[in-house]
């Protein structure tokens, strides 16, 4: 439809129409199967309300689309179609890796080939809107949507947030199997106090935007038709009716025109958070703020034709809103085509296909973090890969589990998915492998709680909690495997409920009953390799200690088993990287490699000096760092090498360059990291700064040189007065294969302000 002919729609529908446009309705009012992430019960809508929503949330299938779409037109005045919004986070049915995990790969082209997958599996399913990605920047482990992230670093997230957007996307989201994308949740979600979810979040403007804005802005420049607010305060103003947020940052500096959707229920909670008397209220703040959509709940739906009748706001403003989500609709092409990709025979042939599944493999492969690997005293060779010929022990109570997908996988289904068990019996030996369970997923108490809280129709099952009996009888078989065998692969982790939304956790570690395990398997078998399933970074120094190889592997997804053991047996040579710090424990939240150096810098592990920026009990430097990964081969990174020492006058740029050696015995991929640190400026900078990276795969033997072009845009930053610049001086300049490692080099900006 023309612009033209959109306007006049527009003006040909009555104010209660516009209004509803407006209004989401939760996919459960239509169907019984539909996913509710939040509660209704307030939330009851009129009729017509129902009848006439914009949109609907929550509801997937072709056939159920179609039939609700069919309906709905036929009774809409304008025979306006619906649009169909639903969580697609890390796939639809075919899951990849939790989004942190697809940070692990630092693979952007990789990132978007799984969410051009997910969007295929989605469209034709009949969805037209998926709530992805999530941009958000998290510093804190404790936080339950750290899976959700794509980690701690604002250049790396940016990277991400954009393809995912294309991935979803395409070059428009109207395109044959390509669906809109909703970058979320604007803005700071991810660093609320405490790291307890839907608490408030304090933050000086300058942090904001130096690094929590960067991800969303890149998803917004990426063309995301839609942004969804956020449910926090920030600095003591909620998202969905932060005027300043909403109109000066996103619309106008950040010149987004799409559609802004609410989170669910995040203009209702403004009363509760004590920002608004009554729900009228909240429907004035939210739609002056620039909120098109209110998601889940009446309060639109009740209030804003009346604040129009009585002069509290304007009808263009209305028509503003309802415009953007007509205009969304169109560009989905929906007027057209209202069931766009929806189609039940491509469902069968999309949906799982061989393709999708093959992708998922190789995205959990690259997703994987080898933490450690120690070199045998005896043989002087590292324990992983498995050696041919030996005797192996899966155990743990990740062997046989195919939660693999997060809480926020919801079509995932636990039956698709490749366990452990299922994939070593496939790639190894018969007479090789051994197999035990050895303990529950949790304790008892732990499940209770999540009982209480998630949902009292969790089965101990669902939970994975045994009676003491069984727990006995588990740890004795594994115990015999472990004395049986050569090497023991102990599968552990969080229970996949045990993160998402709603899961924060004070204490991060491995769950009391699997520790247990693990110690015990220790005594009788020490050559431990411990396999990491987890929706956030763990406190893993007792496994990091004991165990000789330790393996993160998140909640890898459909094809996890898979993955898992074909970097096990070497298969495939891992090379993921930590897109998040892991702290060496709760207590140093939040850690993360891009501080500020304090006016007392700890000089190194060694300072042990008094009067320092530093604990008494615990190290400063986290367990494992961001950009942190080992490979089963050696690489050799030669010192930086730049091709002048300044940019300035004509000298737009510099050359910074490396020489990368594969000094291993086999092929391997390895990520070449950029960072830099501007040494002294009007307002303090990082310790180091992630600017580029570059990922290279090298035969044993073979060298390459990385080269990174340095230009006075990567060095600048926001200073006092809000504006972005650079400012003359030193700069320090690292290229290695950790944000830790390496020695700087020095440079200089030669100008005395940026033009
Ligand atoms: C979450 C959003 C999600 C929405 C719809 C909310 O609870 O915060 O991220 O998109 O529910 O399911």
């Amino acid at each position: 439809m023309t612009e033209k002919k959109l306007r006049e729609l527009l003006n040909d529908m009555t104010l209660e129409e516009k209004v509803n446009q407006l209004v989401q309705i939760p996919g459960s009012y239509y169907d019984k199967n539909a996913s509710v992430t939040g509660g209704i019960e307030n939330s009851r809508f009129s009729e017509t309300q129902l009848n006439q929503a914009g949109s609907i949330l929550g509801i997937t299938g072709a056939k159920t689309l179609r039939q609700i779409q069919e309906t709905y037109m036929e009774n809409h005045p304008h025979h306006i179609p619906l649009l169909f919004m639903l969580d697609v986070i890390h796939g639809l049915r075919t899951i990849f890796p939790m989004p942190l995990a697809l940070g692990a790969t630092f693979d952007p082209n990789l990132v978007e080939l799984t969410a051009q997958a997910a969007a295929k599996e989605s469209a034709v399913s009949g969805i037209h809107v998926t709530f992805a990605p999530m941009a958000d920047l998290v510093r804190d482990a404790r936080w339950g949507r750290v899976m959700e992230s794509t980690g701690e670093d604002p250049y790396l997230n940016s990277l991400m947030t954009a393809a995912m957007v294309s991935g979803f996307q395409g070059n428009h989201p109207g395109e044959q199997e390509r669906i809109a994308a909703c970058v979320k949740h604007f803005a700071a979600y991810g660093k609320p106090e405490g790291g307890r979810e839907y608490s408030n979040v304090e933050l000086s403007e300058h942090a904001l935007r130096e690094f929590y804005l960067p991800a969303y802005e890149s998803g917004i420049r990426a063309g995301s038709e839609l942004v969804m607010a956020s449910f926090n305060t920030l600095n003591g103003i909620p998202s969905s009716g932060n005027h300043w947020l909403m109109q000066e940052v996103l619309r106008k500096e950040m010149g987004f025109g799409g559609v802004l959707i609410s989170d669910w229920a995040s203009i209702e909670e403004m009363i509760h958070h004590g920002f608004c008397q009554n729900e009228r209220e909240a429907a004035k703040k939210a739609i002056e703020a620039g909120v098109d959509i209110d998601m889940a709940t009446n309060i639109y739906a009740n209030h804003l034709a009346e604040l129009v009748e009585s002069g509290e706001i304007t009808e263009a403003c209305i028509d503003e809103a309802a415009y953007r989500v007509l205009r969304l609709k169109n560009r989905l092409d929906l007027f057209e085509n209202p069931f766009k990709d929806g189609d039940e025979d491509k469902e069968k042939e999309i949906i799982l296909s061989d393709e999708h599944r093959a992708l998922a493999r190789k995205t959990a492969r690259e997703s994987i973090v080898l933490l450690k690997n120690e070199k045998e005293v005896q043989t002087g060779k590292e324990l992983l890969p498995i050696h041919s010929g030996e005797t192996v022990a899966f155990i743990g109570p990740y062997v046989e589990s195919k939660g693999l997908h997060s809480t926020w996988a919801i079509k995932g289904r636990a039956e698709d998915a490749v366990s452990i068990r299922e994939a070593a019996k496939e790639a190894m030996a018969k007479e090789n492998v051994m197999f035990a369970c050895g303990c529950g997923m949790m304790n008892r108490d732990n499940g209770i709680i999540l009982k209480r809280h998630m949902d009292e129709t969790l089965t101990e099952s669902d939970l994975g909690i045994f009676d003491e009996q069984t727990e006995k009888q588990l740890e004795k078989e594994a115990l015999e495997a472990a004395a049986k065998a050569n090497l023991v692969v102990l599968c552990l982790g969080e229970h996949r409920l045990l993160s998402g939304e709603a899961a924060s956790r004070s204490d991060i570690g491995i769950p009391m009953v699997q520790m247990e395990l693990f110690r015990k398997v220790s005594e009788v078998n020490p050559r431990i390799v411990t396999v990491v399933f987890s929706g956030r970074p763990l406190d893993l120094r007792e496994i990091s200690e004991k165990s000789m190889a330790v393996l993160e592997v998140w909640l890898p997804g459909t094809e996890g088993g898979n993955a898992i053991l074909d970097v096990l047996t070497g298969a495939c040579n891992p090379s993921g990287k930590l897109p998040v710090s892991f702290p060496y424990s709760v207590g140093q939240i939040p850690v993360h490699y891009n501080e500020y150096a304090t006016g007392r810098p700890l000089k190194g592990k060694e300072d042990t000096a008094f009067y320092r920026s530093r604990y008494l009990d615990i190290p400063n430097h986290p367990l494992y760092p961001f950009g942190y990964g080992l490979s089963y081969t050696d690489f050799v990174i030669s010192p930086v090498e730049l091709s002048r020492k300044t940019i300035g006058g004509v000298q737009k740029s510099l050359k910074a360059s490396v020489m990368v050696r594969n000094a291993g015995s086999r092929k391997g991929t390895e990520t070449v990291q950029l960072y830099i640190r501007d040494i002294a400026a009007s307002v303090v900078r990082p310790v180091k700064e992630l600017k580029g990276f570059c990922k290279i795969t090298l035969d044993q033997g073979e060298e390459q040189k990385v080269e990174f072009e340095i230009t006075e845009e990567m060095l600048q930053f926001h200073a006092a007065d809000g504006k972005l610049t650079s400012e003359a001086g030193g700069y320090l300049l690292w290229i290695d294969n950790s944000s830790d490692t390496g020695a700087g080099i020095e440079f200089e900006l030669e100008r005395e302000e940026h033009v």
